[in-house]
């Protein structure tokens, strides 16, 4: 047991965001086999996934998260909440004209969410792959919706669009204080280049 704990502590740095120094956290040698001279550019891309009120309500959490993490994405905010009118209003602002906005307020107020910040390369893209068409009917087996959904109206999951997009949503649904920045085992097999 205090084998594997101290296996654990070695291999997974924890720090807050607006402290993290892995020279501070690990001894020199160590932090430096863990720096990222030879990672691939933009691994540490982030993304908003956040499972709305119907996926909560079927149980649907454990498979969301599971997807993305046997997807090699790395989790390092969660939270669930009861969005405000307010919150939603500045996160959906660009549809405020859209027919369907209250109905879309509604829903998404109808009960608790689960907020989520995934990270890793080209995350934002890889996301929507894995989230499916925002029309289910659309949306491709395999895929979150494309499995799990059958209305655009109840689409079980939200994932930001675009990187600027999703810097955008993290900072209102997210405090830096929220976000952990760390390293797991398997960061060298899946990003290092050499
Ligand atoms: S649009 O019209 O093209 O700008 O909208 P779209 O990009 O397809 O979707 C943006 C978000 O609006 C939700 N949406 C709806 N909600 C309720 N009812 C209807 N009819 C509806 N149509 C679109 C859609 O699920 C998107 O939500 P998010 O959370 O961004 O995935």
């Amino acid at each position: 047991m205090k084998m594997m704990a101290a296996r654990f502590a070695l291999c997974v740095h924890v720090a807050r965001a607006a402290t993290w120094s892995p020279m501070r956290v690990l001894g020199h040698g160590l932090a430096r086999s863990l720096s990222s001279d030879t990672d691939f550019s933009g691994i540490k891309e982030r993304t908003l996934v956040a499972v709305k009120p119907d996926g909560v309500q079927r149980r649907l959490i454990g498979e969301v998260i599971k997807r993305f993490e046997q997807r090699g994405f790395r989790l390092v905010g969660l939270k669930m909440l009861q969005a405000s009118d307010k919150l939603l209003a500045q996160h959906y602002v660009s549809l405020q004209r859209k027919p369907f906005y209250s109905s879309l307020l509604y829903y998404m107020t109808s009960g608790p969410i689960v907020a989520m910040v995934w990270e890793g390369h080209n995350v934002v893209r890889s996301s929507r792959m894995l989230v499916g068409d925002t029309d289910p009917a659309e949306a491709a087996p395999g895929t979150i919706r494309g499995d799990f959904s059958v209305h655009i109206s109840r689409n079980v999951i939200h994932a930001s669009d675009s990187v600027e997009g999703a810097e955008r949503e993290i900072s209102l649904w997210f405090h830096r204080s929220e976000l952990i920045d760390w390293e797991g085992c398997d960061h060298k097999n899946i990003y290092h280049i050499i």
